[in-house]
């Protein structure tokens, strides 16, 4: 009732307060817990840093054990679900595959959907932790058409899954130490962004009460989007059509800067950077050291660092203050990994996981938490009475 105020895209308005994640877009400072992240990504584990997240403080050495084990008896699915995988078009995108599964995870675990029952939510916690990678491994495996492997427990997190991408039954999978410590720090500096478009759905959704597996599916598909998670499948095949045309960067720039056919540099700008991403600084950062490491080197990469070093000095990226943002370097990782770029967005979701659910345990257990219903300012018909006929 009354005046409303119109925040297209709600670029000045808060939906909430949160106590997770703090971002200073202006200095380019981004904390969990007020955990810095560049201190997270040098010391913690991606399972600690869940931990932060969904409880608010860093575990001891045992209640880590605890969370860790109990993630890693629940990485299994339902035989059942497997079924879900072989219905879907081979050719179907992975994210809409997770997608679909972890909504799927609501008929299978009707026994953990009260909100507002503690000892469900803790389950529902465990269960998304521990299947979510195992989902995407499934997903990718299907595309490619490999048997699925089963979880093994002796392995980390970031182990299992790597080896339920990439290994086959014939063989013993050798997990690369240098794959797994660098996916890892990958997952933790993606692992919350307080409210951002995916997170923004999850509080959306579960402000009508909706389940926690129900919350995260509608999260994961907000995420599918090239303007949000999508980017970082996107820059990819940015750089890889420069390559294939030959086409000169700079040229490829000024078709930017002419917002010629509404290209955008992908990877590039932030709603609430006005600085450089911190997290794309990491990247950056280690791309680099993770190539020569795994001796792939990659002329995309002197690619990328070439559009970078023309947009820092040119006038309309600097007055717009567009940086490279978190998606900008992450893909070449992924690539050099072994991934393949319909994937990239899958890693980006399983790194996003513990965010959305610290996020929508917080909005859960709020007090002050409403249904979210934006209101709108209509523009349609006055009104018209229907003509007689
Ligand atoms: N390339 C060229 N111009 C750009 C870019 C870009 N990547 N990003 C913003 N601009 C321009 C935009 O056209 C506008 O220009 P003007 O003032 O002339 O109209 C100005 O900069 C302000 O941009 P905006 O679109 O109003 O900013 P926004 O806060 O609404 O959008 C964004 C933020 C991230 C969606 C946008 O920067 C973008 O589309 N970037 C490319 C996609 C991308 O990399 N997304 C990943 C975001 S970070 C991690 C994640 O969420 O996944």
């Amino acid at each position: 009732t009354g005046r409303v105020g119109l925040d297209i895209g709600f670029v000045n308005t808060a939906s909430c307060e949160s106590a997770i994640t703090f971002i200073d877009g202006d200095e380019g400072i981004l904390r969990y817990r007020g955990y810095p992240i560049d201190q997270l990504a040098e010391k913690s584990t991606f399972l600690e840093t869940s931990y932060l997240l969904i409880y608010g403080e860093l575990p001891t050495k045992e209640q880590l054990e605890e969370f860790t084990d109990n993630v890693t008896r629940h990485t299994m699915l339902h035989e059942e679900m497997k079924r879900f995988f072989a219905g879907f078009p081979r050719e179907a995108h992975p994210m809409a595959v997770l997608s679909s599964g972890v909504s799927a995870l609501s008929t299978f675990y009707q026994d953990s959907l009260d909100p507002f029952d503690e000892e469900q939510v803790h389950i529902s916690t465990i269960r998304l932790l521990a299947k979510l990678p195992t989902i995407a491994s499934y997903a990718h495996k299907t595309a490619i058409g490999q048997p699925m492997l089963y979880p093994d427990n002796d392995l980390g997190y970031v182990e299992n899954f790597l080896r339920m991408t990439f290994g086959v039954p014939a063989e013993k999978y050798e997990v690369d130490p240098v794959v797994a410590k660098a996916l890892d720090r990958l997952f933790i500096l993606h692992a919350d962004h307080e409210q951002n478009c995916s997170t923004s759905t999850v509080r959306l959704v579960g402000s009508s009460q909706a389940n926690m597996f129900a919350s995260i599916s509608a999260g994961v598909n907000a995420l599918f989007g090239p303007l949000h998670g999508g980017a970082n499948q996107a820059v990819l095949e940015m750089l890889e059509d420069i390559q294939a045309e030959g086409t000169d960067p700079k040229k490829y720039m000024e078709k930017v800067k002419n917002k010629e056919d509404g290209v955008k540099l992908m990877g590039f700008g932030h709603r609430v950077y006005k600085n450089y991403d911190p997290r794309a600084a990491i990247v950056k950062k280690d791309v680099r050291a993770v190539l020569e490491t795994m001796n792939k080197p990659d002329p995309l990469l002197d690619l990328a660092m070439g559009l970078e070093d023309i947009a820092l000095k040119d006038d309309y990226f600097v007055e717009r203050k567009l940086y490279p943002n978190v998606d900008f370097y992450t893909g070449l990782i992924y690539k050099a990994m072994g991934f393949p770029t319909e994937m990239f967005t899958v890693l980006f979701a399983i790194g996003r996981l513990p965010g959305w659910i610290a996020q929508w345990r917080e909005m859960i257990n709020d007090p002050k938490t409403k249904i979210g219903r934006p209101r709108q300012v209509y523009t349609g018909e006055t009104e018209r009475a229907y003509p007689s006929k």
